[in-house]
């Protein structure tokens, strides 16, 4: 059962954001050895990362999380290499691991500079060496486009009914991706969907509602096994 909360504006959802990612981290890090994080791109989590990034402290050891501890992975990866301006690598260098200080041993990237059918073949053995098969992430940071994608599942590709924990997906107007397949979605112990805007109220709103999945790919976390919390700002609040 999804669960949304709306908060008032997109301050206040990156507020909550950093601050749920942090607690969930240090759950997993109070009953396991490592926790996995897998994060999307866009431009909706960016404040969040921003913020997460400053409880890491100045220095790994005054944190309460415990870094060391913590893999990163990705959700999905567009086809440029990680020095593209639109590559989501690149994006999160930027506003989590550089200002973070994330030891970059820890952040499994996917390779948007190969095809991408040979990017998601082998960031399926990254998953599969790193978290076993099938691979359970302990925490997916996921978005919502306003066509209704979410990762890199595109409407009406097909890309939700493809197999394989990561898939290669070619939508019509946009450059090639590199996603996790719905399955690993679905796995995640637990799911935040961040989603911020008037422009996402429609979709938002069809995602919530059960249906054809390649119709609206937001749809397949009314599927999950884990949690799914949404974390929408008032504008794109369709209630
Ligand atoms: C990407 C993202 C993607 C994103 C949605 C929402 O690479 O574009 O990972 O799935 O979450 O497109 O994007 P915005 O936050 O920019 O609206």
């Amino acid at each position: 059962m999804a669960e949304l909360v709306v908060l008032a504006d997109a301050d206040e959802l990156a507020r909550v954001a950093a601050h749920r990612m942090g607690e969930c981290i240090a759950s997993v890090l109070g009953e396991r050895r490592k926790a996995s994080v897998a994060l999307s791109g866009g431009s909706t989590p960016g404040p969040s990362y921003r913020r997460l990034a400053t409880t890491f402290g100045s220095s790994p050891a005054e944190s309460a999380l415990d870094v060391a501890r913590i893999r990163w992975f990705f959700v999905d990866e567009r086809a440029v290499g990680p020095e593209h301006e639109r590559s989501n690598y690149r994006a999160l260098e930027r506003d989590l691991f550089e200002p973070g200080r994330i030891p970059r041993e820890h952040v499994f990237r996917m390779q948007g500079e190969l095809s991408p059918e040979a990017a998601a073949e082998a960031y399926s053995a990254v998953l599969a060496r790193e978290l076993g098969e099938p691979p359970v992430l302990d925490l997916v940071i996921a978005g919502l486009g306003s066509d209704g994608h979410t990762a890199s599942l595109f409407p009406k590709t097909r890309a939700v009914s493809a197999s394989g924990s990561v898939v290669a997906v070619f939508p019509a107007d946009l450059e090639p991706r590199i996603s996790l397949g719905r399955s690993t979605l679905l796995r995640a112990r637990e799911v935040f969907v961040l989603v911020c805007g008037a422009d996402k109220r429609a979709a938002l709103s069809r995602a919530l509602e059960h249906g054809d999945e390649d119709e609206v790919p937001g749809r397949v976390y009314l599927a999950a096994a884990g949690r799914v919390t949404f974390l929408v700002d008032r504008a794109a609040n369709p209630g």
